[in-house]
């Protein structure tokens, strides 16, 4: 059981929290359709226990499709940028473990884990999910990802985040694979989103700053790091404006 190590790991999420929540994007409308599609639950009305909810960026396109929704984080400067842009009453904002969640049973239509669920532990987060949610609920686990392979540039850059962070996890290396949730899944069923962001270069360096693997870094070898990305982005993109080839995988499942 990885609970311990893996609890330390997402607390690297509060050092990085005004850069996630400057710097990440939202997800695709398209991706809130095929939720509905996939799983049967209609958002509009719609119980959902967003684990991992981090600054809130799932929570809100919930919020505002007509969900009412329990974010659920481990860290605390995640959920401060959650609250910080304001609830309502059909907001509820709870510091807690998602592999315990302080939830009676059977209380959700749907949880979801927007690129979380690879931080808990694969099953019993999945226990946790089954008992928080009603017969006919659903749980959904989705991330948002550059595609690399789609843009020589975007590859390229990939590939200097590999060489620089010792805990790089991403599509620049041959074992990189999307989290197996779909494997935790006794019916499941998967949709890949394809779709274009365009972001300036320092939002995109800021949304770098973000990752992990890049608070993983001292602060001299992630400026250095960040200093050799932007000269590179501005002598491909001396305009200033990137697009970037995105794709949203989702598993929906029970
Ligand atoms: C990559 S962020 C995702 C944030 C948000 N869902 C989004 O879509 O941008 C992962 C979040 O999972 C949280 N997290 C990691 N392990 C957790 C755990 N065991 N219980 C609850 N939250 C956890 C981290 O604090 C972090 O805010």
């Amino acid at each position: 059981m990885t609970i311990g190590p893996k609890r330390t790991l997402a607390r690297v999420f509060d050092r990085v929290a005004d850069a996630y929540d400057a710097g990440r994007p939202t997800y695709p409308d398209e991706m809130y359709r095929a939720l509905t599609e996939v799983s049967g639950v209609d958002l509009d009305g719609a119980t959902t226990v967003d684990v991992g909810a981090g600054t809130g960026i799932l929570t809100r396109a919930l919020r505002a499709r007509g969900s009412r929704v329990i974010a659920v984080d481990a860290g605390a400067e995640m959920l401060a940028r959650l609250l910080s842009k304001g609830t309502d009453g059909d907001t509820a904002a709870l510091r807690a473990d998602g592999n315990a969640l302080p939830l009676t049973d059977g209380v959700a239509d749907l949880v979801t884990y927007a690129q979380s669920w690879h931080w808990l532990d694969p099953v019993i987060s999945i226990a946790e999910a089954r008992r928080v949610l009603r017969p006919d609920g659903a749980i959904v686990g989705c991330w948002n990802l550059a595609h690399a392979s789609q843009a020589d540039w975007l590859a390229a850059y990939e590939e200097r985040l590999a060489r620089a962070c010792p805990t790089y996890w991403g599509p620049a290396l041959e074992e990189w694979s999307v989290p197996p949730i779909a494997a935790a899944f006794e019916v499941v069923e998967e949709r890949w989103i394809a779709w274009t962001r365009l972001v300036g270069i320092e939002d995109f360096l800021l949304d770098l700053r973000s990752h992990s693997y890049m608070a993983a870094l001292s602060s001299e070898a992630a400026d250095e790091l960040v200093a050799l990305q932007r000269a590179e982005l501005q002598r491909e993109f001396p305009e200033g404006v990137l697009s970037v080839p995105m794709r949203v995988y989702m598993a929906v499942g029970k």
